[in-house]
């Protein structure tokens, strides 16, 4: 149905799509993987007229077509769901999906219609999403399904998810999965980006692999399988379980008691209590949006907690700043890369040393040393693998991926005592994944204390020591990750009930 041919693509010096051919079968879903930084987002924003390629060519059933803008992408029945979502928090569903479909203004003749439409579309797909909601009171599962819903009220035939399950949790990803199933059941075709290999496995017909910006496999899912393509991804065997020693924890370095956080909707968290100790992680399992969120935030400074007190190494430190925090030895790698992590428009160099660019090393009697700056950002690009190794690129230009690196590179570099931790591989490669685990065990080897918040049950129970299961803004219990299945942790988070640790 859609063939990409010999895309050639180039940003600079940086060549991101090198003679990339791709071929998508109609009615079938089609997942594209690589390591962070192969070129996946880039060919498959050239197939829809985000970006137009240097040369190659686009075909659809047969036909050679001329895609220079979304606009034409669509008319071609082509939609696309950017990682990053792209809807008005302040207006109704249906208002953001009728938004730039029509023109004009919107009547509210055509939001009655709309509203009709997309109830349809809704009801078909079991989408349950109702028209008439508020952005901002959906969960971001939801919000994908609008997205969904924008690119399939505008007729999509090929719709292109760039890393759709990133944000989701496993159950939504579930629930995600049956609407592309049933979506097929209709005829329609699906390009899926995605690292996560289960996935691949779980939903896909076909897959394309990519590497350095070409095309280095393109296999049936029923003929491989994770280890095969994780080899073919990487280029190299990978270990795809985290390995660690028991741990030996020492003295408390955090300790939080009865801590209230307010949240958009009144308490976020509602008198949690507990200790992280020096050479331990401590893993915060539970369905996002049951305050793990504001925990790490009051925590890092960056929100005032609205009742309980907060002690690191034995002081109350409740009311103290993020600046003051990070002096004292608290790092945070944020889940929220673009609002909290990075300075988008700003090169690397400068992104190295965000919040600490006014102290030692980096800066003497308030001057700031480009020798001292240089040598941190290229310890970090080197350590962390960032690619393009080149500080002086916008941290914009980077792929998610190699984003996420830099962050976690930059907070590393402060050798904290404690390490607040959010989703640390979101959008991160398998190589990567497999680099960033050794990471935090490493760190907890050195005697540094961390807390971990990750939505992948998978990565919380392989990395904890012990775990810490939140729901609606309380412990609802706390496990042994060696001695709890999976299945128990996931009926602790949903209240279905404790199970005993044996
Ligand atoms: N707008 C841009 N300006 C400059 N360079 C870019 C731009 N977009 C992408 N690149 C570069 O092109 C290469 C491919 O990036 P792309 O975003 O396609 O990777 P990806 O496979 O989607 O990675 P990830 O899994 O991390 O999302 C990278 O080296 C990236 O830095
Ligand atoms: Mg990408």
């Amino acid at each position: 149905m859609l063939e990409l041919k010999n895309i050639t693509k180039t940003f600079g010096t940086v060549v991101a799509n090198d003679n990339v051919s791709i071929t998508v079968h109609r009615g079938t879903i089609h997942a594209i993987v690589g390591e962070n930084g192969a070129g996946k987002s880039t060919v498959m924003r050239i197939a829809y007229g985000f970006y137009k390629a240097d040369s190659g060519e686009i075909w659809l059933d047969g036909s050679r077509v001329d895609i220079r803008s979304p606009h034409d992408a669509i008319a071609n029945g082509i939609g696309m769901v950017h990682q990053h979502f792209m809807l008005v928090d302040t207006m109704t569903v249906a208002e953001n999906i009728i938004l730039g479909a029509e023109t004009g203004t919107a009547t509210n003749l055509d939001l009655e219609r709309a509203n009709t439409e997309i109830k349809k579309l809704s009801d078909e797909l079991r989408l349950n999403v109702n028209p008439k909601a508020l952005i901002e009171d959906l969960s971001v599962g939801q919000q994908q399904r609008v997205e969904l819903l924008k690119a399939l009220y505008r007729d999509a035939e090929i719709l292109i998810l760039d890393e759709p399950t990133a944000v989701l949790s496993p159950q939504e990803v579930e629930e995600f999965f049956g609407i592309l199933r049933r979506m097929k059941g209709q005829g329609k075709t699906v390009i899926i980006i995605t690292h996560k290999l289960d996935e691949v496995l779980a939903i896909s017909d076909e897959v394309t692999v990519m590497r350095d910006g070409k095309v280095v496999g393109n296999v049936k899912t029923a003929e491989t399988d994770a280890r095969g393509l994780a080899r073919m991804i990487v280029g190299r065997d990978v270990l795809l379980r985290v390995e660690k020693d028991d741990a030996t924890p020492a003295n408390i370095v955090v300790s939080v008691k009865d801590l209230k956080v307010l949240g958009k909707h009144g308490l976020a968290v509602d008198g949690v209590s507990f200790d992280v100790r020096a050479g331990e992680i401590v893993g915060i399992a539970g369905i996002e949006g049951n305050g793990q969120t504001e925990l790490i935030e009051a925590l890092a400074g960056l929100c005032k907690p609205y009742g309980g007190r907060i002690e690191f190494e034995g002081r109350d430190v409740t009311n103290l700043s993020a600046r003051r925090l990070k002096e004292l030895g608290i790092a945070h790698i944020p889940e929220d890369r673009h609002r909290r992590g990075l300075l988008l428009n700003s090169d690397l160099s400068e992104n190295s040393v965000l919040g600490v660019h006014y102290r030692p090393p980096v800066a003497a009697s308030g001057f700031m040393s480009s020798n001292a700056i240089d040598k941190r950002v290229g310890e970090i690009l080197e350590n962390f693998d960032v690619r393009p190794r080149n500080p002086s690129l916008s941290a914009k230009s980077l792929s998610g991926g190699n984003q996420q690196k830099l962050i976690i590179g930059r907070e590393f570099e402060l050798d904290p005592k404690l390490l607040l931790v959010s989703q640390p591989t979101r959008g991160v490669d398998i190589g990567a994944i497999e680099f960033i685990h050794r990471k935090l065990i490493e760190l907890r080897d050195k005697g540094r204390a961390v807390l971990l918040v990750s939505a992948e049950l998978e990565e919380v129970t392989a990395l904890a020591d012990r775990l810490l299961v939140f729901r609606e803004g309380k412990i609802a219990g706390e496990a042994d990750p060696k001695t709890t299945s999976v299945e128990e942790i996931g009926l602790m988070m949903t209240g279905g009930g404790r199970q005993n640790d044996a």
